[in-house]
């Protein structure tokens, strides 16, 4: 006679047998996806809300069968997807995924450890730090940097941020900001295209949105020094006191590279702490040849780089490096009692260094997909970036009717179609990259250069070939032929 299941049995999670008979299944999935990923359309057809739409309003009451819920995911979520793995989605920096990356995403998933302490999860700890040196080794940055994982930039800005505004005036972490009248005005400077994580943590540090000063920059999008000496200049005779400056390594609309080492004189001359942002460039550091992207950073306060802009590395995992890391982690360490016992005896316990507690096991990601390619692999795939880059490049320069907006430095080519004036050629630029997302066979950007309108296109994708490229290049010309 079969033993009844007991009632802890009965409320476990799903059999085992069923749980392997659907891993396999997701994995087929995942690989089927991958291989045959260039088929999808890239932009969904789907009507705003229609997705929200077909799903129940209400939480499910009873458990469900994981062949009905998988089947809806076919069904429902997949019809709404954006495929930025797409070989031909060229938004944003394009996208990061690779093999070896959803590989060590279902591994993360299955551990599901907390790598707030060391002894929450020794490993995960450890290979952070693993991590985070490879990672320096490959950035240049000196011994007297260390790093921390967390999910964004914008996030990693904001810590360093914090780090510069208790250097500033002591007291912050304890006593706060409102209520005193001792406390200057803070002053963050960056330039016109420093990306807009730089407002939103001065918006959540208290520093205030109009209190980031965003500098002019030259006519290759780089922040000129000289504005920002003489904006320094006229606040401190307002008696305000700079906080810091963020100089951009590949800004997001054009990739551009600002003058790190002639910002950071003038950080020393007035002792403001200097924040580079390189979310996006930095991961050229990897390139023997690109050495120049390293100028001025050894010089900085604090560096943050994306490796799931560049690195291949998959969403989510942003780096910050600082010099004395000490000066963060004392703004930010804080013990309850019930974590006593697991934060003692640690070196390091990264829930120290920043607001949030629990931390995801993210460097297990990072590990796999380094060592599957290594560094000379992981150049050689950004090497190619370049290279279709400047490809492309040459194809508008050979085009009479289109013109580069920006100098192409990075995987990032900003052009437009020409027009008699600028009104007409906003209005057909902007409808050119709407239309061809609207179709679904590539994914452009749209963004502003001194306020008029400019197409985008980001390479970043390992599955993206020449083939692939040209065949954007006949949808635009395309798309330009009918736009005309
Ligand atoms: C230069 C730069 N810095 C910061 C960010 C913000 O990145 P995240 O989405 O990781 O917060 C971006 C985003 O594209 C960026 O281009």
């Amino acid at each position: 006679m079969q033993k009844e299941a007991s009632v802890s049995e009965k409320l476990g999670d799903i059999p085992a047998d069923e749980f392997r008979r659907h891993l396999h299944e997701v994995a087929d999935w995942i690989a089927d996806y991958r291989e045959n990923i260039a088929a999808n359309r890239i932009s969904p057809a789907a009507e705003l809300g229609a997705i929200g739409a077909a799903l129940p309003i209400s939480a499910p009451e009873q458990g469900e069968p994981m062949d009905g819920i998988l089947a809806d995911f076919q069904r429902v979520i997949f019809p709404g997807i954006t495929h930025w793995a797409h070989p031909q989605f060229m938004g944003y920096f394009g996208a990061t995924t690779t093999g070896p990356g959803i590989l060590a995403e279902m591994l993360t998933a299955a551990l599901n450890v907390n790598a707030m302490t060391w002894r929450t999860s020794p490993a995960a700890t450890e290979l952070e730090t693993v991590v985070l040196r490879w990672l320096q080794q490959w950035l240049g940055l000196g011994k007297e940097f260390d790093g921390v994982v967390y999910d964004t930039a914008s996030i990693s800005t904001m810590h360093a941020l914090a780090a510069a505004r208790e250097e500033a005036s002591t007291s912050i972490r304890t006593l706060g900001l409102s209520g005193r009248s001792e406390l200057p005005i803070f002053r963050i400077y960056a330039s016109d295209q420093a990306h807009s994580s730089i407002e939103k943590a001065a918006i959540a540090l208290g520093i205030g949105e109009h209190n980031v000063r965003r500098i002019a920059s030259d006519s290759e999008f780089r922040l000129d020094v000289q504005a920002l000496r003489q904006t320094i200049a006229a606040d401190l005779r307002k008696q305000f006191m700079p906080l810091a400056v963020v100089a951009t390594v590949g800004t997001t609309s054009t990739a551009s590279v600002d003058p790190v080492s002639a910002i950071a004189a003038v950080c020393r001359e007035h002792q403001i702490w200097l924040h580079v942002d390189a979310a996006y460039g930095g991961g050229l550091a990897l390139l023997p040849e690109c050495e120049w992207v390293k100028e001025g950073w050894d010089e900085a306060d604090s560096l943050v780089i994306n490796p799931h802009k560049m690195l291949f590395v998959p969403f989510d995992f942003s780096a910050l490096y600082v010099r004395e890391i000490a000066r963060l982690r004392n703004v930010f360490t804080l013990v309850p009692d019930y974590l006593r016992g697991d934060a003692a005896g640690a070196e390091i316990n990264y829930m120290d260094y920043g607001v949030q507690l629990g931390r995801r096991f993210r460097a297990l990601k990072a590990w796999i997909v380094w060592r599957a390619f290594g560094r000379e692999g992981i150049a050689a795939r950004i090497r190619e970036h370049l290279r279709l880059a400047q490809l492309f490049t040459g194809w508008i320069d050979d085009d009479a009717r289109f013109q580069l907006a920006a100098p192409t430095i990075m995987g990032v080519v900003c052009f437009r179609l020409k027009a008699t004036d600028d009104a007409t050629r906003d209005r057909l630029n902007s409808r050119i990259v709407e239309t061809i997302n609207a179709a679904g066979e590539t994914y452009l950007m749209q963004t502003k250069l001194r306020g008029r309108a400019v197409m985008r296109l980001g390479l970043g994708n390992l599955l993206t070939t020449e083939e692939h490229l040209r065949a954007v290049w006949e949808i635009i010309r395309g798309a330009a032929d009918s736009a005309a």
